[in-house]
């Protein structure tokens, strides 16, 4: 009966996964080189992707702390080969037990963005050490021992002062505590390029997780002192708090677009809702036989639409309840139907002048030589998250409570609206951008993801598009991007970008332009050829990432 149960299981789940012949290559494309090293070691000892997925993520804990961390949290997208199991780790972080809907409000009810952002009342209960945990005991072959050791070895020895780290530290200097000015800081100076940045109090911190797993951090010592330096600074954190962090296995949302299948990120990621309300969109739309500029006309006015429900819609559904009908064709339809072939829409307008300083997070993507996947975007929000790196642990807190919607209707740091959908609950996770995806049919699979705030969806979206346009893995990571979130109501271009005509071409049919002087996004994917099994790998020009493939023998 149960042979007859699991066969019966494998007829319905196999079409939708698709057989991959491998050719012994793995790829790995992040944020930062080290990174990418740390996982190709860990696959040359005899690990998997999710080994690697553990060692590339604490690598990049160390080296890129601007972006991601143990003091953070994420979301993990999988795929094992061998049964063709695809889950999402939820690891976001959850709001403390103490946190109120108000507590960012002052007394005229106004919104004190300082205090959802910097130092430790911004930062909720981190989710990632409990993700390394589970990869490591569900779905890698190596002991924590194995797989932290680059990382630790990063902490001890130091990392290298990039341009990035200088870019980013510069806008957030000011919000460092003592403790993280003492690691991150030469002095009160942003440090010259090329200074190593030693993290002993991180290394043994990774050590204790390494020999003890996530009891090290949720209990014990280093719980004892993360809460004891939160309060004293005006935190609200408990031990119990820490102790009863909760990993969320969640499905995937699975969409058919064209003739793939996208795979990609449930609540509370924002992600996989919205990509599949604007692909719906399209659907309706003709999009596929348009020109370039037709397009992206279509292309913005289905962004309008969808982080328009967003804004209305999304929280964390095991806290409020989202309409199931978001990712329904029939209602894409009906959203789509006023959209004019030529003109743009308006967006009613926010007074607010869209600002954006710079902003981090972190996304890797691995294929092993077996096929296995894992693409995983993780954050601490803001770059250094709150600042804050608690007492001797060397953990640096994140600020991620302000994605919640700290007053209804009012921007978070992304000029993202949210209303009571995303209002804090204790123990609640604020709505996420992050959407690490997978999308494949039986010739080609893209691996692919980026940090980059409210922008992240579209950028996926863009990227999915181009993949399915044809593009290789390096042509996907340095398309420009534009971006349209409904409210404020502009296009944001890229420069450099989008040639004079094109520009003009937008304006004429009534878009508002904000083009602004850079780009944005750090995108890293994977393409692989499924009939080969060979693999491209590339990693946004904008960063300072790598990418790369390699042969891996086989034990
Ligand atoms: O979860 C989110 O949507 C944000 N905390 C992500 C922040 C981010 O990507 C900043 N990066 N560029």
């Amino acid at each position: 009966m149960r042979l007859l149960a699991t066969l019966l299981l494998y007829v319905l789940i196999l079409p939708a996964s698709f057989a991959q012949h491998h050719s012994g290559q793995a790829a790995i494309a992040s944020a930062h080189p080290l990174a990418t090293e740390a996982g190709f070691e860990v696959l040359q000892q005899g690990g998997n992707a999710f080994d690697a997925a553990i060692a590339v993520s604490a690598a990049l804990a160390v080296v890129e702390p601007a972006g991601s961390g143990l003091g953070g949290g994420g979301f993990w997208l999988l795929h094992r080969e061998a049964d063709k199991k695809q889950v999402m780790l939820d690891s976001r972080e959850t709001a403390p037990s103490k946190a109120h809907r108000d507590m960012y409000l002052d007394k005229n009810g106004d919104v004190v963005r300082d205090l959802s952002l910097n130092g430790p009342l911004a930062a909720a209960i981190p989710g990632t050490p409990a993700a390394l945990d589970y990869l490591s005991q569900h779905y890698g072959k190596l002991p924590l021992s194995v797989t932290l050791a680059p990382a630790i070895r990063y902490a001890r020895e130091g990392f290298a002062v990039t341009p990035r780290y200088q870019r980013y530290m510069g806008f957030r200097q000011q919000a460092l505590n003592p403790e993280a000015k003492a690691i991150f800081l030469d002095g009160d100076n942003i440090p010259v390029l090329g200074t190593r940045i030693v993290q002993q109090d991180l290394a043994k911190t990774l050590e204790a997780i390494a020999q003890k797993g996530r009891d090290a951090f949720y209990q014990g010592e280093i719980a004892k002192q993360m809460v004891k330096s939160v309060q004293a600074a005006g935190g609200i954190w408990t031990e119990q708090d820490l102790a009863a962090y909760q990993l969320k296995i969640r499905q995937p949302v699975k969409t058919q677009i064209a003739d793939y299948t996208m795979t990609t990120a449930a609540l509370p990621s924002a992600g996989g809702q919205l990509i599949t309300l604007m692909f719906n969109q399209l659907n309706t739309l003709d999009y596929w036989q348009a020109d370039a500029q037709q397009k992206r006309h279509w292309l913005i006015e289905v962004m309008r639409r969808a982080y328009r429900e967003r804004t209305m819609h999304l929280g964390d559904d095991d806290f409020v309840e989202v309409p199931e009908y978001l990712i329904d064709p029939e209602y894409a339809a009906q959203i789509a139907k006023d959209i004019a072939p030529d003109t743009a829409s308006k967006s009613e307008a926010l007074s607010d002048e869209f600002t954006n300083k710079g902003q981090d997070t972190t996304h890797f993507s691995i294929v092993d030589q077996n096929g296995n996947r894992v693409s995983a975007t993780l954050s601490i929000n803001y770059p250094f998250g709150s600042g804050f790196v608690a007492g001797n642990t060397g953990v640096l807190l994140n600020d991620e409570m302000d994605d919640f919607s700290a007053l209804s209707g009012s921007p978070n740091a992304y000029q993202l609206v949210s209303e009571s959908a995303n209002e804090i609950e204790p123990g609640k996770r604020p709505l996420s951008s992050m959407t690490p995806t997978f999308v494949e049919n039986d010739q080609r699979l893209l691996v692919l993801g980026t940090p980059g705030g409210g922008r992240i969806i579209t950028m996926v979206m863009q990227g999915i598009l181009h993949f399915i346009e044809g593009q290789d893995a390096a042509g996907i990571v340095a398309a420009p991007r534009l971006h349209h979130q409904y409210l404020p109501d502009k296009v944001q271009l890229e420069t450099p970008g989008f040639s004079e005509a094109d520009q003009l071409d937008l304006k004429r049919r009534g878009h508002q332009l904000e083009v602004l002087n850079r780009q944005f996004g750090n995108m890293q994917v994977i393409v692989a050829d499924k009939k080969t099994g060979l693999l491209s790998a590339a990693s946004d020009p904008r960063g300072e990432g790598l990418a790369r493939t390699d042969i891996i023998i086989n034990d």
